[in-house]
């Protein structure tokens, strides 16, 4: 189960904190999940960790890594216990070669160990970065409620879709906080273009704003419950269609 989180052209919109905080919350609740960071810089490797010992995505997708090489184990002190979660980190840019190897690699090894793959990726870059998103089993199109970013995610492959190959969630982010009222406006319009399903509105949520190496932990325990809510409706609308229960 490979789900990529896009934005098409606009940036800032979410990718990076709800993939991996998906992930961790995963993590959290038993699951084995797998954070990819597909972006050159300022992805999940730096927002969770700053910085992460090679090998990184870069590495296997120029052949001078294995998959397995490259997967790392982190464990995150969360109160008395302590989270455990899966990160193929990336650092500098990624080589514009044929992803169908690296997918077919990355199946297999999900396949044995994992529940699902997340993979945070830039804001859209070059066409090559389509690969990723039309071999993915989800597509989360991370949108603010303003009509660039809207418009942005619809347009960003595959283009508008509520359901179909792959399945296409919306996540409607506030990266920060935007009035009831238009956050509402867009929730129905895209629930009325795409389906009701096919929407999650993920509220701006102070500690979720605060993600970083030495506040991870503060953050795991404070965000709201709407949050965490949010990101539970996410990761049912990812989880539930292929394995048909919820998580
Ligand atoms: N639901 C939220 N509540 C509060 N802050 C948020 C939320 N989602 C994102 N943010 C904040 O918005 C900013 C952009 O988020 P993030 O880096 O995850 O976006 P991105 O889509 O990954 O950006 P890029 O396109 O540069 O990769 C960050 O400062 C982050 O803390
Ligand atoms: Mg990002």
């Amino acid at each position: 189960m490979i789900t990529c989180f896009t934005s098409g052209s606009k940036g800032g919109t979410g990718k990076t904190t709800l993939s991996s905080l998906l992930a961790l919350g995963c993590s959290a609740a038993g699951y084995r999940a797998l954070l990819v960071d597909a972006c050159s810089e300022g992805g999940a490797t730096t927002s969770l960790l700053g910085g992460a010992p090679g090998p990184y995505l870069r590495d296997v997708l120029e052949g001078s890594a294995q998959l397995v090489e490259a997967v790392q184990v982190y464990s995150l002190p969360l109160g008395e216990e302590e989270l455990d979660f899966y990160l193929l980190p990336n650092r500098g840019p990624l080589p514009s070669v044929s992803l169908e190897g690296f997918v077919e690699q990355l199946r297999r090894l999900a396949n044995k160990y994992f529940d699902l793959v997340l993979i945070d990726m830039p804001a859209y870059q070059d066409p090559w970065y389509e690969e990723f998103l039309q071999r993915s089993d989800v597509v989360v199109k991370v949108v603010e409620p303003n009509p660039a970013a809207v418009a942005a995610g619809i347009v960003a492959w595959p283009p508008g879709v509520g359901d179909g190959d792959p399945l296409v969630v919306y996540a409607l982010n506030q990266p920060r906080p935007y009035p009831k009222s238009v956050v509402k406006e867009f929730l129905d319009d895209l629930r009325r273009r795409f389906g009701k399903e096919a929407v999650v509105a993920v509220p701006y949520d102070y500690a979720a704003s605060r993600v970083s190496p030495e506040m991870l932990g503060q953050v795991l325990s404070h965000v709201s419950d709407e949050f965490q809510d949010a990101l539970y409706e996410l990761a049912q609308r990812i989880i539930r269609p292929r394995e048909g229960a919820a998580p």
